[in-house]
């Protein structure tokens, strides 16, 4: 027989329980599981996340940089708080003694020689919580092709994702012919946020992103974009900080520069550090010259 516990005193009756806020913008009606995974992917400390985005062979194959993800891309985890790819490259290629949180890419369907709009989803909500991924993602295509189907993907997304405490990011799509200024990303990712995603990835525009963060409910991350000099990368990803963006989701400007180690290190500055792009430049730099003399 166990030993009868002695009851304590310890009722601390003068103390009333402390429940708190939860961190992030919009989340706090979530359940537990949601804020939880959330905050696997956003650092509590300061909100913010810098996810290394890798998916990009979902629809193009292999990518500039990505063509060995085994060797380019694994000795850059360490450096991110999120890695975001596909099932079959996670499967594939990533260990499972990563302790990353993943972001998994849940759509697709076309190539690049085809009409991007046209995606399904491409993943259902159980093979997700056998990955035990932190949230699913999927491209949203506002003014695209297939507008609507795209959208009604994601609410369906989110409905199996809040049925399994999987969050949603959305990710904004533009396509050749759209504009890309502040009214689009306006329109875009609220439509994201009203219908149900956890958060946004959209893209940095240089005049009023903050009209974007500010009228979005939920957080916002920001896509590189095309390779950049990295220089302008930097720069662009402080002024998304520095304008209510909570973090960076960024492919090209990591693995298509010539220190991927260290632009991840001189984000993660800016991003975690509110360093400025100069000297995030300095810390890109030192860690590719330093790289240079191993060599
Ligand atoms: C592909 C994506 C990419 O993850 C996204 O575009 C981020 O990568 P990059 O910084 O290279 O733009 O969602 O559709």
């Amino acid at each position: 027989m166990p030993e009868a516990d002695k009851e304590g005193k310890k009722y601390y009756v003068d103390i009333p329980q402390k429940g708190e806020m939860f961190f992030l913008k919009g989340s706090n009606e979530l359940d537990w599981g949601m804020k939880n995974r959330l905050a696997r992917i956003f650092n509590p400390k300061d909100g913010h996340t810098v996810m290394l985005a890798i998916d990009h062979g979902y629809f193009q194959g292999p990518t500039t940089g990505l063509e060995r993800v085994d060797v380019t891309i694994l000795p850059l985890v360490s450096y991110c708080d999120t890695l975001m790819c596909t099932r079959g490259v996670l499967r594939s290629i990533v260990p499972p003694s990563m302790t990353k949180p993943v972001v998994i890419r849940a759509s697709g369907g076309p190539s690049i020689l085809k009409e991007l709009s046209d995606e399904e989803l491409a993943m259902d909500m159980e093979d997700c919580t056998r990955l035990g991924v932190c949230a699913a993602a999927l491209q949203v295509f506002i003014g695209g092709e297939f507008e609507s189907r795209s959208v009604i993907n994601m609410t369906k997304l989110v409905n199996a994702g809040l049925r399994n405490g999987i969050p949603t990011m959305a990710v904004t799509a533009v396509g050749k012919e759209m504009v890309r200024d502040a009214q689009y990303f306006r329109l875009a990712t609220r439509i994201c946020a009203e219908l149900g995603a956890s958060y946004v990835k959209t893209y940095y525009v240089d005049e009023g992103f903050e009209t974007v963060t500010s009228s979005c409910p939920v957080p916002i991350v920001i896509a590189g974009g095309k390779k950049l000099p990295e220089m302008d990368a930097l720069t662009m990803a402080y002024r998304a900080i520095s304008e209510g963006a909570a973090g960076v989701d960024m492919g090209r400007n990591i693995f298509q520069s010539d220190s991927p180690v260290g632009m991840m290190k001189a984000i993660n500055a800016i991003v975690h550090g509110n360093e400025k792009p100069e000297k995030a430049h300095q810390i890109y730099e030192a860690e590719k010259a330093a790289a240079g003399r191993r060599r």
